[in-house]
């Protein structure tokens, strides 16, 4: 099963990627967070953990990822993670970094000024996600980059469920709209958690998103917030993480059998 968590910008992602990926684990799967966001860097203080080698670092950086993206797709040549199926025990010891039973992998990020756009990135996401064959107890929860550029690159084409997180304000309830619209064109089941919920804007939640489309609510919730601020582990969750994540159990796609891997995709 593999989960895309979307939403805009600081809406709270990561936070519930983190939460979501130690409740699934608490249900009893074998979790990888997969770290898809390739400007940010918290999500690994989140989980109190160093951030592990991320996967085009460990392919030998964006140069050598263009060179081989060139071979599996001109050269019709066979590349690891780009144009061939893989478990998640192909995925190189150093790429991973384990919290409290959650594996953390991270795709890539930007370093340094002028270094070129993050396509590579984007192409890499899609064809690991694509390729990577999981059994019955293991899930993938991805935290996406804010916005949606990921549902014009096609990641979530490659997802079984996506959950958008929407936090009170009026640009993340118009991003909410336009995600439905999204999922739908990709023929994705997507349902949306309230985050940051207080009493005064239960309402307001209420008017801009379809009741049959909610998978539960986070309240604002201090210690959360004080562990992002200091960048500290994530200490305690919020009861309502539990039920939200039997939500997700009931009504997530089992996705139908692979029979052979697509070819690399841009
Ligand atoms: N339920 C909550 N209660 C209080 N604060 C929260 C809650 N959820 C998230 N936050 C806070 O909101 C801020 C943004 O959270 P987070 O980094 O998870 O968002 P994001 O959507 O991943 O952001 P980005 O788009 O930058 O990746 C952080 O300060 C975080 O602690
Ligand atoms: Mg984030």
């Amino acid at each position: 099963m593999k989960i895309a968590i979307c939403g805009k910008g600081g809406a709270g992602k990561s936070t519930i990627s983190a939460l979501i990926s130690r409740g699934l684990r608490d249900a009893g799967f074998r979790v990888l967070l997969m770290d898809a966001d390739e400007s940010n860097f918290g999500l690994h203080r989140l989980l109190g953990v160093e951030q592990p080698v991320n996967l085009m670092e460990s392919m030998g950086g964006k140069p050598e990822l263009k060179k081989k993206m060139n071979q599996a797709f001109r050269e019709n040549q066979p590349v690891q993670y780009l144009s061939q199926a893989l478990t998640t025990s192909d995925i190189p010891e150093e790429c991973f970094a384990e919290s409290d039973g959650v594996k953390l992998v991270s795709m890539g990020k930007i370093h340094d000024f002028g270094e070129g756009c993050a396509c590579p990135i984007g192409v890499l996401s899609r064809n690991f996600l694509n390729n990577l064959v999981l059994s019955d107890d293991e899930v993938v929860v991805i935290d996406t980059e804010a916005g949606v550029e990921h549902f014009g690159r096609g990641l979530d084409t490659n997802c079984d469920l996506i959950i958008g997180v929407v936090d009170p304000t009026f640009e993340s309830f118009k991003l909410a709209g336009k995600m439905l619209e999204m999922s739908d064109k990709a023929f994705k089941k997507i349902y949306f958690i309230q985050n940051k919920v207080s009493d005064k804007v239960r309402e307001a939640f209420s008017a801009a998103l379809p009741s049959d489309k909610i998978a539960g609510e986070i309240p604002q919730d201090e210690d959360l917030f004080l562990n992002s601020l200091n960048g500290t582990k994530m200490s305690s969750a919020p009861p309502q993480v539990k039920d939200i994540c039997a939500f997700i159990k009931e009504h997530w796609v089992k996705p139908a059998p692979k029979s052979a891997v697509s070819p690399l995709k841009f």
